[in-house]
């Protein structure tokens, strides 16, 4: 060996050791970013974490593991980052779910295409006495990796409405699953020890019969029960990324992998435990279809009373206790600023005034917190569904405003209801409630609402953010 060629093996090593050194940094810096991601106070250090510890990451890989394809690298990674950053700056805060279901897809994609990589051609040196493990690494990878991928783009697709969020259920579909999988195992069988890649062909039916699954799985999930399927694809996400770490050697992948799969599934038995649905069949697949007694949805009849803005001024000058109830329709009319001015000139008046959010209103955990830190809403009056619900009857007025589903009696009162079981705040409860909508309109989850029809609620109808100017500019006036 000669002394350059010595020099050239230590300078590797070290630059081996730096780039370890520096992955352990960014594992702590991912568990601190989720830490700070979990509270709305410390969510911006949360992401910034994130941000420098992906950075230190993406640095550490590139100077510090790999020996050569850097071109192939930037050229991968250049247009990745413009489109990525293109598509975080346009899309609205109400398209963020396709957005993150879409993401979701390409981790899937990811990982199958690591997996058949890592079979065909491995990149790290795998010793004969490893060689099933690897195989195993693979199959499951790849398996996992299938799944999120096609589940997650019928997700994408259900979310950006440009497939129905009805279920699409066949017959004996949990036994059809079962079978699939039983298939799926016994090619893993055909595919674990085959000598000179002769398991290729047990991969690609599997990963076809996966494909398949994840499109079952997600068809079969009705769009009330949606936000669930994103958090349960979220966290598949995760598992298929710690399995492609595996394949690739690479700790830190099996780490943040392994992080993301494991808060996706708290956060989905979270979610579940919110909507009062059972979390494994949701793992499973197609829950949502199950709900109710069978029977259709009860008619909502009865009589709709309407509300002028001015009326609607009155009820809060009058009431001592107010409740404001966000929804979905909050955001899209982008009403939060004007609402945290009426909130203020309210709160200056010696009116209680409080926010009630539901654990899936809008579109994404979390989407109402963020619309009203946007607006500079106190944190100590944005309370969640439970610790606000007992207060329901003493509370003298409630606005609700673009939420739909989350405030559906029917959610308690008929079995038969798609949203059957969910918790739902209970605003009819309290003495007198306004619903800001632009019309008598079905929510997310399609199923009329017998609120509007009670004797205490009346409606505003009209744009929200329109309406709650109009409220502004009265109660300034
Ligand atoms: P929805 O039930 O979807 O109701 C929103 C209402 O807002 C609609 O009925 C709509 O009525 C109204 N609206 C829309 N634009 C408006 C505007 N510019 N001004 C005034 N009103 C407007 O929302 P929600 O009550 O927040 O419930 C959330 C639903 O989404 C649940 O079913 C949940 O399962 C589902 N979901 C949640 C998530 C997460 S994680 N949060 C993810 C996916 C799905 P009009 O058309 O009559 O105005």
């Amino acid at each position: 060996m000669t002394i350059d060629t010595t020099f050239m093996a230590m300078t590797m090593e070290t630059s081996k050791a730096l780039a370890t050194v520096a992955y352990i940094a960014a594992a702590v810096l991912f568990i601190f970013s989720l830490g700070g991601l979990s509270n709305q106070e410390s969510a911006r250090r949360g992401n910034v974490l994130g941000i420098v510890g992906m950075v230190l990451a993406i640095g550490a890989t590139l100077f510090g593991y790999m020996s050569g394809g850097f071109v192939w690298a930037v050229v991968a990674m250049l247009p990745a980052i413009a489109i990525g950053a293109t598509m975080a700056a346009r899309v609205p805060m109400t398209g963020m779910p396709e957005l993150v279901a879409l993401l979701h897809s390409f981790v899937g994609l990811a990982a199958v295409f690591v997996g058949f990589a890592s079979y065909i051609s491995p990149g790290v040196k795998v010793l004969p006495s490893e060689a099933l493990i690897h195989e195993i690494e693979i199959y499951i990878g790849v398996f996992i990796g299938a799944i999120t991928f096609t589940g997650s783009i019928i997700a994408f697709l259900k979310l950006k409405g440009s497939m129905s969020g009805k279920p699409i259920t066949v017959p004996g579909r949990h036994l059809l699953n079962l079978a699939l999988v039983a298939v799926c195992v016994w090619l893993g069988t055909m595919f674990c020890g085959s000598p000179d890649h002769g398991g290729l062909w047990a991969l690609l039916v599997m990963t076809a019969i996966a494909c398949f699954l994840g499109v079952h799985m997600v068809v079969a999930i009705g769009g009330a029960d949606m936000p669930v399927v994103v958090s349960m694809l979220n966290s598949y996400s995760g598992w298929a990324a710690a399995a492609a770490g595996f394949m690739l050697k690479n700790h830190l992948l099996i780490v943040t992998g392994a992080l993301v799969g494991s808060s996706g599934a708290i956060l989905s038995y979270i979610m579940c435990k919110a909507m009062n649905r059972s979390f494994v069949s949701v793992i499973l697949g197609g829950f949502g279809t199950d709900g109710g007694g069978g029977g259709p949805a009860a008619e909502v009849e009865g009589t709709v009373t309407e509300f002028s803005v001015d009326d609607t001024v009155d009820m809060l000058l009058e009431a001592q206790s107010v409740v404001i109830v966000p929804g979905y329709g909050m955001a899209v009319a982008q009403a939060q600023h004007s609402l945290a001015e009426v909130v203020k000139i309210l709160r200056d008046k010696d009116k209680e005034v409080r926010f009630a959010i539901h654990p899936v209103a809008g579109r994404l955990p979390g989407h109402m917190n963020v619309l009203l830190a946007e607006a500079n809403v106190p944190y100590d009056i944005v309370l969640e569904m439970d610790e606000i619900n007992d207060d329901m009857p003493s509370t003298d007025a409630i606005l609700v405003i673009g939420a739909n589903d989350i405030v559906n009696p029917g959610a308690l009162e008929d079995p038969n209801s798609p949203i059957a079981g969910m918790p739902v705040i209970e605003v009819w409860k309290a003495k007198t409630a306004v619903v800001m909508k632009r019309s008598m309109a079905v929510g997310y989850a399609g199923v009329d609402n017998p609120l509007f029809y009670k004797d205490n609620t009346h409606m505003l109808f009209g744009d929200a953010k329109t309406n709650v100017d109009a409220i502004l500019s009265k109660l300034r006036g």
